[in-house]
């Protein structure tokens, strides 16, 4: 009588909380599976909104990791954002299971679960076009549901450094303005957007304004080997990816991967805002040939895509991390933190506690570090390749006050913070008090 609830109990202990099944949950069930995972799992989980959509529908995010509901110095902030397209539907269901996967894994004391939610911060978007999810059709191709409620395609709908024109703030879509509003709020380090229709992944930039970025049809920024990096990463650990399946497309994608230009250009997209405004290195994967693929082929589309989804996210212990200190030995927000040889559009800057965080491949680098008040830093680094370990190497920069009377630059002078000078005779037309407001 006294051993059965004991064998009850350790039974219950590894029977996962839902089970969840595989088919396509509309908005309120996936709705309901957050609250569930994130009830069954308050220490590791945090359910927060963004925002709305258009019709008002909450755009949810859960956020896993040890630490879930707020940032810890020293740890790095990822997020994955599914179904951006209203019709691209696969991402809304790997998604799912994939926070399934980790909560499981780490109820179960599987390692890689408990060091990749012990190391890293990890937000989860399943739909951020909720809209036009509920006005699609099922279609393997067209368009149906592609567009927000308002009929704009949000991923054309972001401020473009590339774009000749200011872009009037009132065209901002609701969805578009609380994802530029979340990237304020966190420092992400890398992200990926889940989209259908192709088998690839697709890297920065999609946009270019005919400047020196533009090499062999290619636009191609200062971090372009990271960027191949994290895109093959993806590609070649999924089932097939690499193999570089032309769906419909008339060429195959060399190794899974393709520069977004080179595939096919575009304005106001969201990889290019999260890297050149947010310095966030975000790569577009095109997950299914078909946008919205049969029921019965969502266990094994799952099963190809589980391995790339886990070892992307590792990729955010690339490089180097740490803080940068003023001369009294206090963290300091918006210092210039630059890799020589890498010059980003809006150079990546400090935030409010200090740290910066680098993505780079092993080798040696010289950093530049740039602070009001204080002298030039320079210092050369050996960076080893950090996501075996779940870590990118830790550097803190200490300034020095700077000793004569003669400041480095002026304040004015540092607040130009953006490098408009891509090509001489093509410069990049940015609104510098406007940009000054968007580089964080
Ligand atoms: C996981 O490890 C913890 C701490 O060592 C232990 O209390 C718990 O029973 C373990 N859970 C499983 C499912 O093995
Ligand atoms: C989690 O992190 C803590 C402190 O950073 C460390 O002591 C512990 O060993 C880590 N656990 C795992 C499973 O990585
Ligand atoms: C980096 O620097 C170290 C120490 O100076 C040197 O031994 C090593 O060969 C360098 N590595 C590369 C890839 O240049
Ligand atoms: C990984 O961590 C181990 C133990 O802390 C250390 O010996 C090794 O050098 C690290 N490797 C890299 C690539 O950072
Ligand atoms: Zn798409």
């Amino acid at each position: 009588m006294i051993l059965l609830p004991l064998v009850f109990l350790v039974v219950l202990h590894h029977t996962p909380v839902t089970l969840l099944q595989f088919y396509y949950h509309n908005n309120q069930q996936i709705k309901e599976y957050l609250f569930e995972v994130n009830t069954a799992n308050p220490h590791i989980t945090h359910l927060y909104s963004i925002g709305q959509s258009v019709r008002g529908q909450e755009l949810w995010v859960l956020a896993l990791g040890v630490s879930p509901g707020r940032h810890t110095v020293g740890v790095p902030e990822f997020k994955y954002v599914g179904n951006m397209h209203g019709n691209e539907v696969l991402g809304r269901v790997l998604l799912l299971h994939l926070i399934e996967d980790l909560v499981e894994g780490y109820r179960n004391n599987e390692t890689w679960s408990l060091q990749l939610l012990n190391s890293t911060r990890i937000h989860i978007m399943p739909t951020m076009n909720p809209d036009g999810f509920d006005s699609s059709d099922t279609d393997c191709m067209y368009s149906q549901g592609r567009f927000n409620h308002n009929g704009i395609d949000l991923n054309r709908n972001f401020p473009d450094a590339f774009a000749g024109q200011a872009f009037d703030e009132d065209k901002r879509e609701a969805e578009v303005q609380a994802m530029i509003g979340w990237l304020q709020t966190e420092t992400f380090v890398l992200s990926a957007n889940l989209h259908g229709g192709a088998l690839v992944a697709s890297y920065p930039y999609d946009n270019s304004n005919g400047g020196s970025e533009l090499i062999n049809g290619a636009s191609v920024s200062p971090d372009d080997d990271v960027f191949v990096h994290l895109a093959k990463v993806y590609s070649y650990n999924h089932a097939s990816m690499y193999k570089g399946n032309r769906c419909t497309e008339s060429r195959p994608f060399l190794d899974g991967i393709t520069n977004g230009y080179k595939w096919y250009a575009l304005t106001g997209g969201m990889q290019d805002y999260n890297y050149v405004w947010a310095q966030c290195l975000e790569v577009t994967l095109e997950i299914s040939c078909c946008k919205f693929p049969p029921v019965s082929e969502l266990p094994a589309m799952w099963t190809d895509n589980r391995k790339a989804l886990l070892s992307y996210i590792q990729q955010v212990h690339l490089g180097v991390k740490g803080r940068v200190f003023d001369s009294k030995g206090a963290p300091v927000q918006n210092a210039v933190v630059e890799v020589v040889g890498r010059r980003n559009i809006c150079p990546f800057k400090t935030n409010q506690y200090g740290e910066y965080y680098r993505l780079l491949l092993p080798g040696n680098y010289t950093f530049t570090v740039t602070y009001p008040g204080h002298e030039v830093l320079t210092e050369t680094l050996t960076v080893p390749y950090g996501p075996d370990n779940y870590s990118a190497l830790k550097h803190d920069f200490l300034l020095h006050k700077t000793t004569t009377t003669h400041q480095p630059f002026s304040t004015t002078q540092y607040h130009v913070t953006c490098n408009t000078d891509l090509n001489a005779d093509n410069m990049v037309d940015l609104n510098i008090d406007n940009s000054v407001k968007k580089c964080t």
